[in-house]
């Protein structure tokens, strides 16, 4: 693969919903799912400078399936930093990748600096409850991470979609945006806040502040934005993560389907 070495390049992959052996979720095998998306890293995006599992790593949150995520991940040949989403258990994961990995606020939070950028992963995953929460300690380390590289551009990977998509899943999204808002308000040049959680590809502008949330590895939802509150349809693909590059003037986003179903129809030659 060719591209400037000095561009962030990057992979951000979600919704995992890894069960234990024999087991499937909405009648899918995650776990191969799982291994899709990674021999597709591999093969596709292995000088990239790391990859982001942004949450919702198991379905029901047993260890067998935290094993399984330590297993399938340990394959990834690039630095991997990982956080939790609603259907994760943090004393469970914590238990299989070690204590260290909760910080001073309690939660499963990085930070990564890169190619003149810094990435923050954020973990809003809050026990019971399906939406999302930021902690005031949070946005406390939030604020101190952002001031830090008031110099460069920043993204924002976390589970929880702050922004209403205008889709029935609105009623899970973060629970209160508002500070997290405040907070990013607070840094000149927040490029991206990226989620996973919505299981739907969708690009907002949130108060000035670029939104895109990745349909991830599990199943997709269709929606219907005049029947929010109609039945959705779970279909099978796209199994999808996001490939993010990042340049001093340029931040952008694209979408990797691992599990396409496409026909390929012909070959074209670049001229
Ligand atoms: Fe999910």
């Amino acid at each position: 693969m060719t591209h400037n070495s000095a561009t962030l390049k990057f992979v951000v992959m979600s919704d995992l919903h890894l069960v234990g052996h024999g087991r499937t979720s909405l009648s899918l095998d995650t776990a191969l799912r799982f291994e899709q998306a990674v021999a597709c890293l591999n093969a596709r995006y292995a000088d990239d400078d790391f990859c982001i599992i942004a949450g919702d790593l198991a379905d029901t949150a047993e260890a067998e399936a935290y094993a399984r995520l330590k297993d399938i991940a340990g394959g990834i040949r690039i630095p991997t930093y990982i956080t939790l989403g609603n259907h994760d258990d943090r004393a469970t994961y914590l238990a299989m990748f070690g204590s260290h990995c909760a910080d001073e606020t309690g939660k499963v939070n990085h930070v990564i600096d890169a190619k003149g950028y810094r990435v923050i992963v954020l973990d809003s995953s809050e026990p019971g409850r399906v939406d999302g929460v930021l902690t005031a300690a949070q946005m406390t380390w939030l604020r101190t991470r952002l001031a830090e590289a008031a110099d460069r551009p920043v993204i924002v990977v976390l589970h929880h979609n702050a922004n209403a998509l205008h889709i029935e899943a609105d009623n899970i999204k973060l629970l209160d945006d508002a500070p997290f808002i405040a907070a990013l308000k607070t840094h000149p040049d927040i490029r991206q806040v990226i989620a996973g959680h919505v299981h739907l590809t969708s690009t907002a502008l949130y108060h000035g502040i670029p939104f895109t949330t990745l349909a991830g590895g599990h199943y997709s939802v269709n929606f219907n934005i005049d029947q929010p509150k109609a039945p959705f349809k779970a279909l099978t693909g796209p199994g999808q993560m996001a490939v993010v590059l990042g340049t001093p003037h340029a931040t952008t986003v694209l979408f990797e389907d691992f599990i396409d179903g496409n026909t390929v129809l012909g070959l074209h030659t670049p001229d």
